[in-house]
């Protein structure tokens, strides 16, 4: 993998750029020697956490439902459904019938989605994958109690269909599935939910979804040993370095541009792993994310014209997804003749050109991420190099990139309002504030 600053150099200050070298590289050294903020959470950084007896139970599982189910509903939220929505997104063809059909649930708590989706089930054998580390998350936990429902109303044998991905001793989830007997995988103590894509949370889903996912976990691997010695050509390091040099400059807002809708899912789990990781004590890169050349017309304005507080990441997939050639056409009435024998991703290579001298015109500085090839092993190393590059950014900010005390505010007004044991004094006082 690789990154280019090129387009961003005459935006930095090279006093600041020196000043957060000095922040990143110390938090590098204390990311890999322990002492990082939140280092209970640093499960994840060594790929160790799965072994090869998990790995086999994943592949054992997936075998038995090949044959068993038509569709997988994978229950989860944040980062228990993010990184395996992004990874199948990606590393799937589009229109690419699977065998056994995957759908995401209890990422948000519409009623219409779930009913709908309990009509669609109703003629389906399926099964569930629930998964929830702290195990008590509302938004899952509602979508799995109608779901476990509707299949025990088959008089079915549920351990055969449910499998719950959850903390080793911990939580309601926990406590269910020891319970019924359902098989589980662990999330474990040390990995945060946005770090969890290479743990069971993530790589349950993409086995089912055929998926390679010992390709997936070597790429991240390989980038273990390239991001660990501290290089101030280290592509963590220089991704840190020059987002938080940005932002120091008054660039505030990161956007995460591609221009391979396969990619879509991933700037959501980008987004979620650095704004849960930065957005706190009062600071951090806000994180939005673009779609080219859709979104060209329509934030393509705001970027090239407005207010001049963004700056965009561009991640580049150097080989081709294509070979499809724009053909000729004798009339030549749409005027496209001049690209026949073209390639589709070549027109699409030079809007991406196009489009960063544009922006960068425009004082939109552009860094650029490539990676060869939108394949598994690929894939792997380009998110193992983000979750690097979020604790180096986060602690280099001097936050804790490992927590994420903010999500609780909602979730405490939510149960107060709903009237949830345990919450009646907050009941009281937002039940107060509305009536003024
Ligand atoms: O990154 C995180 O920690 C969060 O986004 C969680 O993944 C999300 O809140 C879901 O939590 P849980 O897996 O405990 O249900």
């Amino acid at each position: 993998m690789n990154i280019d600053i090129s387009s961003v150099q005459s935006f930095l200050d090279p006093s600041v750029v020196k000043a957060t070298q000095e922040e990143v590289k110390k938090a590098h050294k204390a990311l890999w020697d322990g002492s990082i903020k939140g280092s209970d959470f640093l499960g994840w950084r060594d790929m160790e956490a799965v072994n090869e007896d998990t790995l086999a139970a994943i592949e054992a599982r997936v075998q038995r439902w090949k044959t068993s189910i038509d569709v997988l509903v994978v229950i989860g939220i944040g980062g228990s459904y993010l990184g395996a929505q992004a990874a199948m997104d990606a590393l799937r063809g589009y229109f690419e019938a699977s065998p056994v059909e995957i759908i995401f649930a209890g990422h948000q708590l519409s009623g219409a989605y779930l009913e709908a989706l309990l009509k669609k089930l109703e003629n389906q054998r399926f099964a569930i994958n629930v998964i929830s580390k702290s195990g008590t998350t509302t938004e899952p936990a509602v979508a799995f109690r109608l779901l476990k429902q509707a299949l025990e109303k088959r008089g079915l044998n549920t351990q055969d269909y449910i499998v719950a991905t959850t903390d080793a001793n911990v939580g309601a989830l926990r406590q269910l599935a020891d319970q019924e007997g359902y098989e589980t995988f662990v999330v474990p103590d040390d990995i945060g939910g946005r770090y969890s894509v290479f743990s069971a949370v993530g790589l349950l889903p993409m086995a089912m979804a055929g998926i390679d996912i010992r390709a997936f976990l070597a790429g991240a691997k390989a980038q273990v040993e390239a991001l660990k010695p501290y290089r101030e050509d280290n592509p963590a390091v220089v991704y840190a370095t020059t987002r938080q040099a940005l932002y120091r400059q008054g660039k505030k807002i990161e956007i995460f541009v591609h221009y391979e809708p396969k990619l879509h899912f991933t700037a959501e789990w980008w987004k979620q792993l650095f704004g849960e990781s930065e957005g706190k004590d009062g600071q951090g890169i806000f994180v939005s994310s673009a779609g080219f050349s859709t979104d060209l017309h329509s934030l393509g304005q705001m970027i090239q014209e407005g207010e001049k507080i963004f700056f965009e990441t561009v991640v580049n997939i150097t080989e081709p997804l294509s070979s499809l050639t724009i053909p000729s056409d004798a009339g030549n009435l749409d005027g496209l003749n001049y690209l026949s024998g073209r390639t589709i991703d070549d027109v699409n290579q030079q809007a991406q050109l196009a489009t960063r001298i544009a922006h960068v015109d425009g004082n939109v500085p552009n860094l650029l991420v490539e990676i060869p090839r939108l394949d598994p092993y690929h894939y792997g190393g380009l998110l193992y190099f983000y979750c690097v590059a979020c604790a180096l950014s986060g602690a280099a900010s001097g936050v804790n990139p490992f927590d994420q005390p903010g999500v609780e505010a909602y979730k405490t007004n939510m149960f107060a309002l709903l009237g949830k044991p345990g919450f009646e004094a907050q009941t009281q006082a937002l039940k107060a504030r509305i009536k003024k």
